[in-house]
């Protein structure tokens, strides 16, 4: 039986504007986390990089309990869990730091006990875990993800699109919790907004695979979330316009935020500067990330 796994995760980003809770981009900023099952009796948790200190070293830490639910699904036992993690992207901001846990200790256990789940498998656990496939999915497959539940059931489509889309992200130094960030969303919309959406998302993945980047100007458009959370992130309205000034395609929100991305097929300095400088208008401390889309999500790099 294989033990001591390292695992490679990508962040996220999820909604792309209109496919709320459907639609996620895996990128080119990665956890590692690595595994050691044993029988010695000691549960370790570690992390470095991004939310050391913060994340729990304890049962409440979501990694250790994604390795957990693999080893009770395969009616397993080891009284020894060794974890460390080692995370760049950035925690609760909208990058996916949740879902790259999650599917890093489910990817990280199944291998280290002869990869008996598929990643259908994987992305159903992960699913029930995060709460919406948008995040999971990407960070399972790479590439984009558009996903559907059915019932409790998640089915996703990957793509990669047919143009080398760059993303560039302004990090905020503040934190949203995806809970908070979902508090403040109505419990009905209007029906003219939700065809909006609908058209807008379909219009999306049309446009990314046929490469006509000249739609996702209309395409990033959204009428069922950003509005509602634009009140928690201060100048959210003035970045997004200031991204499309310096280039950019399209601008939204990343997940549920506080990040803002803007898309591009270059000049991503420009871009990241001006967000930066917008935000900074707005009191807001920032940096900026230039990403590409990862095409591989989840990997074991070595066993
Ligand atoms: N679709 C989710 C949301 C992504 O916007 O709430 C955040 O995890």
């Amino acid at each position: 039986m294989a033990e001591g796994v390292k695992v490679r995760v990508p962040g996220t980003t999820a909604n792309c504007g209109p496919g709320f809770d459907a639609v996620g981009i895996a990128c080119s900023i990665y956890n590692e986390m690595t595994l050691t099952l044993s029988n010695d009796g000691k549960c370790v948790i570690s992390v470095t990089g991004e939310g050391e200190g913060a994340i729990p070293g304890n049962e409440r830490n979501i990694a250790f309990q994604a390795v957990n639910l693999v080893l009770e699904r395969l009616k397993l036992n080891y009284s020894g869990i060794r974890i460390e993690m080692n995370n760049n992207v950035p925690l609760a901001r909208g990058l996916g730091s949740s879902a790259a846990a999650i599917v890093a200790g489910l990817v990280a256990a199944n291998a280290a006990t002869g990869n008996k789940l598929t990643r259908e498998d994987i992305l159903d656990i992960a699913t029930s875990m995060e709460g919406h496939p948008d995040n999971v999915a990407p960070a399972i497959f790479g590439g984009v993800s558009v996903s559907i539940m059915d019932g409790k059931k998640p089915h996703s489509l990957k793509f990669m699109p047919s143009i080398p889309l760059k993303m560039v992200v302004a990090v905020p130094d503040f934190t949203l919790s995806t809970k908070a960030a979902r508090q403040v969303l109505p419990k009905e919309v209007p029906f003219q907004d939700a065809v909006f959406n609908v058209s807008r998302s379909a219009l999306l993945i049309g446009a990314l695979s046929k490469g006509r980047v000249d739609l996702l100007q209309y395409a990033l458009d959204d009428k069922l979330h950003q509005s509602y959370r634009q009140r928690l992130i201060p100048g959210m309205p003035e970045v997004l316009k200031a991204a499309v000034a310096a280039g950019a395609l399209g601008a939204t929100l990343s997940g549920a935020g506080p990040c803002l991305i803007a898309y591009t097929l270059g000049s991503e300095a420009k871009i990241g500067e001006a967000m930066v400088k917008t935000f900074a208008e707005h009191d807001v401390k920032a940096k900026y990330l230039s990403l590409d889309i990862d095409a591989e999500g989840a990997k074991v790099v070595t066993c």
